[in-house]
């Protein structure tokens, strides 16, 4: 049997396919097992933020396993150490804790969780088209009856109010609303920006009403949106989930808190939250994102990268909208047969929605590479 038909025979299929079989990466490339070269505009939903196959993080995986690959954080360890001062480093300045797991739905349940252990309140307040992740908790707080049926009932207390709507949100608030949980970019509902004044009403609702803000940035974080975290472009939470490139592709997520976070000992655990191998990586990583300049390479590439695109004369076009290298092309139709077409043209892409095509390049693709896909997508659309 081929590499599709044995995954198609064992695996428990959950995932809808493309029919290609990636077997490399290298930088914004990808290559499949026919030799066909791809660009990456998907970075594995925004995991490849420093591309394929970096030896710096490559080199510090192997070192790290070799030296200590796991060790539970019921003991210390110097790298783990190292990455918790680096990421408090890293964010906004009253964000002090770092609680280390390992996946983005996974940072996300925590969030939920430290929210009502702290406040002693229910009630979650996240948006329409927000996307969580998938775990019961935060599958809660994700946005769609498509993902939350078959599953129901629901965790109780989490409410959805439409994104971007500030009296909407101060309506559904309330003596028991612990959290309110968004994305600041709204990156699978179809890359919808947060407006600026909005995020400032919520932030001060948060504060006159004593409700933590949580900021999902499992997408946006770590360059993507031309600054560290988005929220350097709105405003700081109380409460910063992180996961996706954190560890240049090795699974990780962290959580961010503030001094009111506080949870009882042994209340949420992980085993392999904060192992050396994975904390090794995201510094390794994060030296890349810092040595690189990649930050700044989101900002400008994806200023001209958003250029490119709302120039392109096309009456299929509602909108291009993004910020940074986080790029979303709204059509007046289904986008899905336009991806399909963008990856016969040599260029991965995703969608996010029925009708947004998505593009989350590495921060390293070169303006000559985004020249390639804004070609491709010219000629398709
Ligand atoms: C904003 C956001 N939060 C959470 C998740 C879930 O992350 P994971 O798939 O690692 O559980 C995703 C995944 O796409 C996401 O984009």
């Amino acid at each position: 049997m081929n590499t599709k038909e044995l995954e198609q025979k064992y695996e428990l299929e959950v995932y809808p396919r493309r029919d290609i079989v990636l077997v490399g990466g290298q930088g914004a490339r990808l290559f499949d097992d026919q030799g066909r070269e791809y660009i990456d505009c998907a970075s594995n939903v925004g995991v490849s933020n420093i591309g394929h196959g970096h030896a710096t993080v490559a080199k510090a995986v192997y070192e790290q396993y070799l030296a200590l690959g796991n060790c539970y954080s019921m003991f210390y360890n110097p790298v783990r150490a190292r990455l918790a001062e680096k990421l408090v480093s890293l964010a906004p300045a009253k964000l002090n804790k770092v609680f280390f797991c390992n996946s983005g739905a996974e940072a996300n349940e925590a969030a939920i969780k430290f929210a009502r252990a702290t406040t002693g309140k229910p009630e979650i307040i996240a948006a329409m088209r927000g996307f969580h992740g998938k775990t019961m908790g935060a599958l809660a707080a994700t946005w769609g009856p498509e993902y939350q049926k078959p599953f129901a009932p629901m965790l109780p207390g989490l409410k959805h109010v439409p994104y971007n709507n500030f009296e909407k949100l101060q309506a559904a608030v309330g003596e028991q609303t612990a959290a309110l949980l968004l994305e600041p970019v709204q990156g699978e509902g179809g890359v919808r920006v947060g407006d600026r004044h909005y995020f400032q009403k919520v932030r001060n609702l948060c504060d006159d009403l004593n409700i933590l803000l949580i900021f999902d940035e499992v997408q946006t974080g770590f360059g993507r949106t031309g600054t560290m975290f988005a929220c350097e472009q709105f405003v700081a939470p109380d409460i910063l989930c992180l996961a996706k490139s954190l560890a240049g592709g090795i699974p990780m997520g962290a959580v961010l808190c503030s001094d009111r976070i506080s949870v009882p000992l042994k209340s949420h655990t992980s085993t392999f939250g904060g192992n050396p191998t994975a904390c090794a990586a995201a510094l390794a990583s994060l030296k890349v994102i810092e040595s690189e300049g990649l930050v700044e390479k989101a900002q400008t590439l994806g200023g001209y990268f958003l250029d490119q695109l709302r120039q392109i004369e096309s009456q299929k076009i509602r909108e291009v909208r993004g910020l940074g290298l986080m790029i979303g092309v709204e059509l007046k139709e289904k986008a899905g047969p336009y991806v399909q077409q963008l990856m016969e043209k040599g260029v991965i892409a995703l969608l996010a929605g029925a009708t947004v095509i998505r593009l989350l390049p590495p921060l390293l693709i070169t303006r000559e590479q985004i020249d390639t896909v804004v070609s491709a997508l010219k000629e398709i659309l």
